[in-house]
C-alpha cells in the first residue's frame, strides 16, 4: 500500500477518487467536507484518523472486512472496538468510527474515519466518541497491515466474532423492527420480521429494543 499525506482536503474520498489508482492510501490531517454513508456530513478536525483506500473490488464483503481490520487494529493496542451491521465502530456503546465504500469501475474506495483527539461536537456526545490516547499514525500503520490479509481470514467468522448487531431485536430507520438472526455470504443483514424473513443491504439500524 502506498500512503500520501495531506494536511487539509474536503476529503480524502476526493482526493482517492482523482488520484484512483489501485492501493493508494490518501491520508488527511483535516478535512472539510468529510462526507459519511447516506449523504450524511463527517465533522473532521485536526486530531482524528481520515483515510481512503483504493482496492480492487474483490468481494462485496470487503467493507465488513475493513470494519474486521480496524477493530483487530484496536485489539492489538488494547482497546475492545465492536462493529455494529454494517461497518460501524463502536467503543463503549458509542460511535467510535464509521466506514463508507464508494464505488467506481472494479474499483472501490473505502473510507475510513475514526476520532482520537479530535474535540467531538457537544451535540453528538451521547452518540460518538473518541480515543485520545491512541496515536493516529500507529493505528493507520496497524489497520493497513490488517487489511492487506483478508485473504488469510475467514471474513464473516471474524466479523461475527467482534459484533454487536446478531441475536438482538434491532429497527431499522424504515421503522421496520425485527430479530437480527445472521449475516449472509454477501454481508445482508438478515432479520426476522412479522413479514417473515428479510434481507437488508443498506439501512441503518437506529435503534436497538433488548
Ligand atoms: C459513516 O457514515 O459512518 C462513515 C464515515 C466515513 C468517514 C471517512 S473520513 C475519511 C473518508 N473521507 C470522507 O469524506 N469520509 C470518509
Amino acid at each position: 500500500m502506498r500512503v500520501l499525506h495531506f494536511s487539509s482536503v474536503t476529503s480524502t474520498q476526493d482526493i482517492a477518487r482523482m488520484i484512483l489508482k489501485e492501493n493508494t492510501v490518501i491520508v488527511a490531517d483535516e478535512q472539510r467536507k468529510g462526507r459519511g454513508r447516506r449523504g450524511r456530513k463527517w465533522i473532521s478536525p485536526f486530531g482524528g484518523l481520515w483515510f481512503s483506500m483504493v482496492l480492487r473490488f474483490t468481494t462485496p464483503l470487503i467493507s465488513l472486512w475493513a470494519a474486521v481490520a480496524v477493530s483487530m487494529a484496536f485489539e492489538e493496542l488494547g482497546y475492545e472496538v465492536k462493529i455494529k451491521w454494517p461497518n460501524d465502530l463502536i467503543y463503549y456503546g458509542k460511535k467510535l468510527g464509521g466506514i463508507v465504500a464508494e464505488h467506481v469501475g472494479d474499483l472501490v474506495i473505502l473510507g475510513i474515519g475514526i476520532n482520537l483527539k479530535n474535540p467531538i461536537p457537544e451535540e453528538i456526545k451521547d452518540v460518538a466518541t473518541g480515543i485520545p490516547e491512541v496515536e493516529r499514525d500507529e493505528l493507520l500503520h496497524l489497520i493497513l497491515s490488517n487489511v492487506v490479509k483478508m485473504d488469510e481470514y475467514n471474513i464473516l467468522a471474524e466479523w461475527r466474532k467482534r459484533n454487536i448487531t446478531l441475536g438482538k431485536r434491532v429497527c431499522l430507520s424504515s421503522g421496520e423492527c425485527g430479530f437480527a438472526r445472521d449475516i449472509a455470504e454477501d454481508g445482508a443483514l438478515i432479520m426476522m420480521t412479522e413479514k417473515g424473513e428479510i434481507r437488508i443491504y443498506a439501512e441503518d439500524i437506529i435503534q436497538r429494543v433488548d
